[in-house]
């Protein structure tokens, strides 16, 4: 288990595809666990394979710091070849943010539900439905397996300056360089 490094905006590597994973065996768990490790270390609640330069098809999630809980016992959550069926109409917005772009935070509007079909660390076949900040996690994250980030969503206008702000927060993370909507509050 080791942190490794998380690629950053305007690194061109967070805009490959991902590839499927062929074989679920202890080298694919080893890298899970160290995706674990670097999101946790971060702190994040979510982290894509391309974000540590690893272009397969695999996802690491855990919200469970998020909200009021009355312990704060880990849930990691494992996602290989992840595909999402049954995506809702309904849209619901939240406040997003990404390791791969420190310093913003925008509100993206996503489908509010899905079921999202996946091998797990066994390499077995499993469904799980997803709602709430877990729905807007798991496409988020998905979204890197196709060399989106976030921000990607967003106007060109506003990506650009978005990317702008988070290189600059990158050489110099002060409250000032950040950019979001929500700063008096966070
Ligand atoms: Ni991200």
């Amino acid at each position: 288990m080791a942190i490794r490094e998380i690629i950053k905006v305007p690194n061109p590597i967070l805009k490959k595809v991902s590839k499927p994973v062929d074989q679920v065996d202890d080298e694919i768990r080893g890298i899970l666990d160290d995706m674990l490790d670097t999101m946790y270390d971060a702190p994040g609640i979510g982290l894509a394979a391309i974000q540590i330069g690893i272009p397969l098809r695999m996802l690491v999630i855990d919200i469970s710091s998020i909200g009021e809980k009355e312990n704060n016992e880990k849930n990691p959550q494992f996602f290989i070849n992840p595909e999402i069926i049954a995506p809702s109409n309904n849209l619901s917005s939240f406040e997003e943010g990404c390791l791969s772009v420190p310093g913003i935070w925008e509100e993206i509007e996503r489908p509010d539900e899905c079921i999202v079909k996946f091998l797990n660390r066994n390499g077995e076949k499993e469904e799980k439905k997803c709602e709430g900040l877990m729905a807007t996690v798991i496409q988020h994250e998905m979204d890197h397996l196709e060399g989106i980030v976030f921000v990607d969503h967003l106007s060109r206008l506003r990506r650009d300056l978005s990317i702008k702000k988070s290189v600059k927060f990158q050489k110099n993370p002060t409250k000032e360089n950040r950019l979001s909507r929500y700063d008096e509050q966070q």
